[in-house]
């Protein structure tokens, strides 16, 4: 039988909301589709527990779930400050904190996929992280899903590099994962800098717009 929705055939409604406590089990059970390892029941309970900052509903995370009309939980997305920026100069980890969002996991109930529910929880997840003042939401995914991440307007590789205040950041997973990234404002942008082996996304941070004529020297950028 095809999985594919009949063309014209309706969507059920749905509503993308911030998790609750009382959504720990369905959470966790969706999540653990799209990333088995990430939450416990103790991370679970820790996470929704977390209180909503501005636009951030468990910050410094946003956990979202969509909702049916009969009150079915069919879909969830879990972001968080990517790791990596904790490893770099205390002072550029501080300043990316507010910039940048990783999608850690979304993912759809199978009875209730291809009906928009994994794209609306991706978008809703934009939205709130560039109404926070974000600049660059980011993720990594299976090759296989890379139609479903560009029509999200996402560009993907198997690595990228950020260029930081006090440093040049390689970006990726060793595994087959592509790394996939969506500036959030005008300043940041991905730019195919001569020399460089990846893309460099620039303008993460004041003084981090990448240079007309730039090039990289197997270390850094020069002009
Ligand atoms: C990936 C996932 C979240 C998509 O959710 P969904 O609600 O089914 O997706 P949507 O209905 O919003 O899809 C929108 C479009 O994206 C594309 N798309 C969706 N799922 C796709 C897939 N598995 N492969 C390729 N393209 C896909 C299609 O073009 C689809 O439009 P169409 O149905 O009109 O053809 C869902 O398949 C899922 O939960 N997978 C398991 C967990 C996972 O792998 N998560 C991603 C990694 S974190």
């Amino acid at each position: 039988m095809s999985k594919k929705r009949p063309a014209g055939a309706s969507r059920p409604g749905f509503r993308i909301r911030p998790a609750e406590r009382n959504d720990a089990s369905d959470f966790a059970r969706l999540i653990h589709l799209a990333a088995p390892d990430e939450l416990t029941p103790a991370t679970t309970a820790y996470l929704l527990g977390l209180p909503a900052q501005g636009y951030l509903t468990h910050s410094p995370c946003v956990c979202l779930t969509a909702e049916l009309p009969d009150g079915t939980v069919a879909g969830a997305l879990l972001a968080q400050p990517p790791a990596w920026m904790h490893e770099f100069a205390a002072a550029d980890a501080e300043a990316l904190t507010g910039r940048v969002g990783l999608i850690v996991a979304v993912a759809a109930d199978p009875a209730f996929r291809r009906q928009g529910i994994g794209s609306a929880l991706i978008r809703a997840a934009e939205r709130r992280y560039r109404r926070a003042g974000f600049g660059l939401v980011m993720l990594y995914h299976e090759p296989a899903l890379d139609g479903f991440y560009q029509e999200l307007g996402f560009s993907s590789g198997p690595a990228l590099m950020a260029n930081l205040p006090h440093s040049l950041l390689l970006l990726g997973k060793e595994d087959h994962l592509l790394t996939g990234l969506k500036p959030l404002d005008p300043q940041v942008r991905l730019v195919d800098v001569p020399g460089a082996p990846v893309p460099v996304i620039g303008g993460l941070l004041p003084q981090t717009s990448i240079p007309q004529g730039a090039r990289f020297d197997g270390l850094c950028l020069y002009r």
